[in-house]
């Protein structure tokens, strides 16, 4: 359908003109028809009025007629002459003999009314008005002539006019008035929703639409917003997609190269080392011996290192055997006692009575808690407290590592279980890809927490039974990190 206004033509505009044009036309016509019913009635009512007194006249002047009194037709034409608008009386006889004739000065136009004067019937009067007159005519003895100016009432319209006039005109505009706030707070929503996807297409994501003065508004704006936030989310996990795929594919290449380098230089390190042995045999040089103690010493961390990758880049196949995690997790902490007896650093736990059973490999779930352990002690440069907690419930076992630490912002939570992020100088970045790589392999995972008193809580979960496991890991999925 075409539409009535062109495209460039807003809301607003439409109904304010379609307004202006639908009011216009309603005053302008109810104003014609009530001025011209008003003006037929009361020019209508103004001439019966005159009529009626000019009728009244002819009545009364019967008698004086009839008898030729002067001063009685005076007086009934100057009473008439009183009356408003009134500007001539004339009485004649049958004649057209003027009998009295009374004026006043009014402005015009004028107009005329006439009445007979008939005498009134009795027996006998008959005879006596054909002896008076000498007329055929019993009844008719005279008439009366009023002359009344007709300005009073044409001025009477003309003011009713110029009245209607202004009340339409007032109308229209108050009409106008209503109709332009009426629209404008109809339109300003839509407006301010445009304005919002303007500032969305520039790039401002985080603006919101406001929700608008009617249902209809708010219903709109809430869609908007939905849709824009669903957009958020749904660029967000683009994004985080994209960086994902973009940082495995550069870990996979650095891996390789890893890999490589690692296994390459695992031999002469083990050449270096047993060379290095050989020499302290053979030239007897004591243990102490400080250079030796370091190169050593350096050999073993280079050696961890490249095992830290190897076990990572090649995970072992987990060996299942039936464990008591709260006793895995004692031996743990007492390795971490033993290691960290010198530093101002004390691990709070308590070993639960009741033994936790659970299919597990020792040797590699131990690693996996101990990263996790470890971190939390370096959290806060060996210092304070780091509280380890249990939380056991039927076939669930949870253990939860609380450090006094920085804690972790929320981009980094993300990042902390790839392989190679680390923010510590001498790090791997492996500790926690691995110990996350190990509790999966068991079926568990590991969230993080943040806990009132600030630092950072590390929760592991673990399942006797395999069952369950799946199951509940199925359900925590993508969940593991809480807000
Ligand atoms: N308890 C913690 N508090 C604060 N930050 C942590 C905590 N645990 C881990 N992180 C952060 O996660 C990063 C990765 O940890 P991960 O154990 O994988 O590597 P790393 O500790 O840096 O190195 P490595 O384990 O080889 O010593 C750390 O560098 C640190 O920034
Ligand atoms: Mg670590």
């Amino acid at each position: 359908m075409k539409s009535l206004f062109p495209n460039t033509i807003g809301i607003h505009a439409r109904v304010l003109s379609a307004a202006i044009l639908l009011v216009s036309a309603t005053t302008m016509t109810m104003g014609y028809l009530g001025v011209t019913i008003i003006n037929q009635f009361v020019t209508q009512r103004f001439n019966q009025r005159i009529d009626f007194m000019t009728q009244y006249l002819a009545l009364n002047c019967e008698l004086g007629i009839l008898i030729d009194e002067q001063t009685l037709l005076k007086g009934l034409a100057a009473n008439m002459l009183k009356e408003n608008d009134i500007t001539g009386v004339e009485i004649q006889d049958h004649t057209g003999k003027i009998l009295v004739k009374e004026v006043r000065d009014i402005p015009g136009p004028f107009a005329r009314v006439e009445k007979h004067v008939y005498l009134s019937q009795t027996e006998d009067n008959g005879e006596w008005m054909r002896r008076m007159t000498g007329s055929g005519d019993t009844n008719f003895i005279g008439k009366v002539r009023v002359t009344y100016s007709v300005q009073g009432i044409a001025d009477l319209v003309v003011q009713m006019k110029t009245r209607f006039v202004y009340i339409a005109l007032a109308l229209t505009f108050l009409s106008w008035i209503i109709f332009y706030f009426i629209s404008r707070s109809l339109v300003a929503p839509i407006i301010a929703l445009a304005e919002t996807a303007r500032k969305v297409s520039l790039g401002n994501r985080s603006v919101r639409a406001a929700s608008g003065n009617t249902p209809e508004i708010a219903k709109l704006a809430d869609a908007f917003n939905n849709m824009l936030d669903s957009l958020a989310a749904g660029r967000k996990t683009l994004v985080r997609a994209y960086e994902k795929i973009t940082r495995q594919e550069a870990l996979a290449e650095v891996g390789k190269f890893s890999m490589m380098i690692a296994h390459e230089v695992k031999n002469p390190l083990a050449i270096i080392k047993s060379s290095l042995e050989m020499l302290k045999k053979d030239l007897q040089i004591p243990k102490e011996n400080i250079p030796l103690t370091y190169a050593e010493e350096e050999i073993v961390r280079l050696n961890t290192l490249i095992e830290g990758f190897l076990i990572f880049s090649r995970p072992a196949k987990p060996k299942f055997t039936l464990v008591d995690l709260n006793r895995l997790t004692e031996q743990v902490l007492i390795g971490f006692e033993i290691q960290y007896a010198s530093e101002e650093l004390k691990l709070q736990y308590e070993i639960p009575q009741t033994p936790f059973e659970a299919e597990a490999d020792f040797d590699l779930l131990s690693r996996g808690i101990s990263n996790i352990i470890k971190n939390a002690c370096e959290a806060n440069d060996k210092k304070g407290i780091v509280d380890i907690g249990f939380n056991i419930q039927q076939n669930k076992w949870q253990l939860l590592i609380t450090d006094q630490g920085p804690g972790i912002s929320r981009e980094e939570r993300h990042k902390i279980f790839e392989p190679f992020f680390t923010t510590k100088a001498t790090g791997t970045g492996l500790g926690l890809a691995f110990a996350d790589q190990v509790v999966k392999a068991h079926g568990g995972s590991i969230g993080i927490q943040t806990p009132e008193a600030g630092g950072c809580r590390f929760c592991i979960t673990l399942f006797s039974n395999t069952q369950e496991r799946k199951i509940e890991v199925l359900e925590e999925n993508d969940k593991n990190i809480d807000s």
